[in-house]
């Protein structure tokens, strides 16, 4: 059995993504890793900790639409796994053209070269695939609950999680994908409502909260995200899904006082805005098969999470300016 692993990560220099190139290369020490990423407003290269992996580890810039260049990659890879995407639900009802070709094209690009060269792929994708559960029930998607995307973001990733299947289904690929809830740790835009909210509490500038705030999401520590791809990926169990969740349901005015709290700062901060159009109410994802399968299991608190979030946002605030 080969015992190293030559790894070909997308969008490594984001949130999910470059916390998972941190996590598997000091974990895997004899594994290289080649980080193919557009580098776009969501990126920044200095979260990968790339001056302790020397030579095992590559920065490409590129596009995952770029056929030739993605081609010659893969082939060269023993494992391609997907973060590669354009993530803020906003921007895709802004324009949604960006969302289409990354996130469904891209798609397809690795598709082809994965197919042509017979090599493993894993597809990182949203529980926002489900659509959105009523906020009075005790329901949780599982990996049999329809398809039913609600916004041109979810939609794309539908869209690629569907070309996906039909590729294992009509090619026979060795391809797994997995569908996480809200992740939330170092390394996020602050467009998104954990950091927003920490950077702009610190700053003592107002906090916008869609609606009311009670749509609740499933938060998961972006590191047990990490160790929930590694183990479906080496498992070759090629054709799941799996859905990954911590089981922790928060309504995002919960979230936003729990980090007020941590930093000691007025809730008078928060400033309710006009919903989101469309605004999925609740995500809640059951983590069963997961478990069961592959023995995963979150290891980290969300109190305990939240608080080492706030802390490493508030002593690296210049990588988020
Ligand atoms: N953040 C979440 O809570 C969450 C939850 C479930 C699933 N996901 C999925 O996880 C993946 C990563 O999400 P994230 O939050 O880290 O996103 P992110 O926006 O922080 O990072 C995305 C990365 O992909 C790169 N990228 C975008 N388009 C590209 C292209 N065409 N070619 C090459 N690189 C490109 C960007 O430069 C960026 O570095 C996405 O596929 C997203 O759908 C995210």
């Amino acid at each position: 059995m080969v015992r190293w692993m030559r790894l070909l990560v997308t969008g490594g220099a984001g949130f999910i993504g470059s916390n998972f190139v941190n996590y598997w290369l000091l974990k895997y020490p004899d594994d290289s890793l080649i980080n193919v990423d557009k580098l776009t407003y969501a990126s920044n290269p200095e979260y990968v900790k790339h001056h302790i992996f020397g030579s095992r580890y590559k920065l490409v810039r590129e596009d995952i639409t770029n056929r030739e260049v993605m081609d010659d990659l893969v082939k060269r890879s023993d494992v391609v796994v997907n973060f590669a995407a354009e993530s803020h639900v906003d921007n895709s009802i802004a324009s949604a053209e960006p969302f289409v070709r990354s996130n469904y094209f891209g798609v397809f690009n690795i598709l082809e070269s994965v197919r042509r060269y017979d090599v493993q792929f894993h597809q990182v994708s949203t529980d926002e695939v489900y659509g959105s559960l009523p906020l009075d029930s005790d329901r949780k998607f599982t990996e049999s609950s329809a398809y039913n995307p609600r916004n041109p973001y979810s939609a794309t990733k539908a869209a690629a999680d569907h070309l996906i299947r039909s590729y294992i289904n009509t090619y026979g690929i060795h391809a797994t994908i997995s569908n996480s809830s809200n992740n939330f740790g170092p390394y996020q835009h602050r467009e998104k409502l954990i950091p927003k909210t920490i950077i702009n509490a610190m700053n003592n500038r107002r906090i916008p909260v869609y609606g009311d705030g009670s749509q609740v999401r499933d938060w998961l520590y972006v590191k047990d995200h990490c160790s929930a791809i590694e183990k479906i990926i080496l498992s070759k169990n090629y054709g799941e899904t799996y859905l990954v969740s911590a089981e922790n349901e928060r309504r995002n005015i919960d979230v936003v006082t729990s980090i007020l709290r941590i930093l000691g700062k007025s809730k008078d901060l928060i400033e309710f805005v006009d919903d989101r159009p469309g605004h999925d109410v609740r995500y809640a994802l059951d983590p069963s098969k997961l478990k069961r399968h592959l023995s995963w299991k979150a290891v980290h608190s969300f109190e305990s999470a939240l608080k080492s979030t706030v802390e490493h946002y508030v002593n690296n605030l210049n990588l988020y300016m």
